[in-house]
């Protein structure tokens, strides 16, 4: 493994693939393709984004999909099983629309089809000014609300093992081991949004921040290992 403080989220998220090597990976937001275009190529990788307009590449090692549309449809209207056609989605990359709602309706639905050691990476949890936090968007670098799904998630875990590194290049990122695809929040996505959008600007994110691991920290590299055993398991 080759983690370092200074990697893009980008060369985080291939390293995660190549570690992983998943079957099936999903990335919410794909904008240029900066990562869903870079090797290691999975056998399957499905991008979706509204915004989508450049040119998917072929490659021998896998096949990769893009959706011009939004996650909500994707998932909504079926195109999402259609294509997975019985599989799992193994590893997931959720970076689309950054506000609180949006991210915990991509975590959900992702969540549903992912199996026993998939793992979900959600970029932006480490928002570096109130302009990076706010709900609209004023400046390039936005990480919006993100970080309030990372709090409502550390309140109403069912029982995934979560960490979050704040040292890679880019906003911070939670990871979440999917141990049991069946597990689900005791909250509708209408409370845990109420809970969520009730947080003062900012609110929380030192308490993500005190919970942020190293890259390069034993417990990052562990928890990886960790859910590399519970696909194999
Ligand atoms: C930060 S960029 C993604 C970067 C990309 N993951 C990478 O690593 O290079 C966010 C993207 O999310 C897309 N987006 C916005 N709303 C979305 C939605 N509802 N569903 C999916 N993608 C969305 C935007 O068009 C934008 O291209």
């Amino acid at each position: 493994m080759q983690f370092s403080q200074t990697m893009s989220q980008s060369a985080y998220v291939n390293n995660v693939i190549q570690i992983h090597r998943p079957q099936v990976y999903l990335e919410i937001g794909v904008a240029t393709g900066r990562t869903l275009f870079s090797p290691p190529f999975p056998p399957l990788s499905i991008g979706v984004d509204p915004a989508f307009s450049s040119t998917v590449p072929q490659t021998e090692q896998g096949t990769i999909m893009v959706f011009k549309m939004t996650s909500d449809e994707m998932f909504d209207k079926g195109i999402i099983d259609e294509t997975l056609s019985g599989r799992h989605i193994d590893l997931a990359f959720i970076d689309g629309m950054h506000l609180c709602e949006y991210v915990m309706r991509d975590f959900i639905n992702t969540v549903a089809r992912c199996r026993k050691g998939s793992l979900i990476l959600i970029h932006d949890m480490f928002p570096k000014s109130i302009e990076h936090a706010s709900r609209e968007r004023t400046q390039d670098v936005w990480t919006g609300d993100v970080y309030r799904f990372g709090v409502a998630l550390m309140r109403y875990n069912p029982g995934f093992p979560i960490a979050f590194i704040g040292d890679t290049a880019g906003t911070g990122m939670a990871l979440v081991r999917v141990v049991d695809p069946t597990l689900r929040f005791a909250v509708t996505p209408e409370e845990m949004t109420q809970f969520m959008l009730s947080l003062p600007p900012q609110q929380g994110v030192p308490i993500l921040r005190k919970h942020a691991l190293s890259v390069k920290s034993k417990t990052h590299i562990l928890f990886l290992a960790n859910q590399l055993k519970a696909r194999r398991v």
